[in-house]
């Protein structure tokens, strides 16, 4: 188990776009282990390989439901919005508002190459696009609707009740 140091905001390589992952190999798998050790040491719902100061497209994603690894992954079909709080692994203590899509199909592939697909909704889709957007060298605050107050961090938000 390794856990990897997470690149805050400020930090170059958080703005970059990433190249695809071509290999397929142990150091991919190491790098999976360990995204999903130092996401689950941080309490964190998603990291992505440039948040550890890896350039590349992967991703992993635990909302509950178990880990799912995404390498090269890209969202072909979307539908609906939400309104919601966001916050990153990268920006800590800093909450905003998002609009992000209630559905999401995602195409990527498994830690072998192998090519799947998924469909992911509510908070699980908020998780995808946020990820993705790590990949593209965007981040939340670039999208969000609002940044949340320390006070609202701590509380209720009405934009966070489901309509
Ligand atoms: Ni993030």
């Amino acid at each position: 188990m390794a856990i990897r140091n997470i690149v805050k905001l400020g930090e170059e390589c958080l703005r970059k776009v990433c190249k695809p992952q071509e290999k397929f190999d142990l150091r991919l798998w190491i790098l999976l282990k360990d995204m999903a050790d130092t996401m689950y040491k941080a309490e964190g719902v998603g990291l992505a390989a440039p948040q550890v100061g890896i350039l590349r497209r992967v991703v992993v994603i635990d909302v509950g439901e178990g880990l799912i690894e995404l390498i090269n992954p890209v969202i072909v079909e979307r539908s609906g919005s939400q309104c919601g709080r966001e916050g990153c692994l990268s920006l800590p203590g800093r909450q905003g508002i998002v609009t992000r899509p209630n559905w999401v199909k995602v195409q990527a592939q498994d830690r072998k190459g192998n090519a799947f697909e998924f469909e992911a909704e509510g908070f699980f889709a908020r998780a995808v696009c946020h990820e993705l957007d790590h990949l593209d060298g965007r981040v939340y605050i670039d999208v969000m609707d609002r940044e949340l107050t320390p006070e609202e961090i701590e509380g209720h938000v009405p934009e966070d009740d489901e309509e």
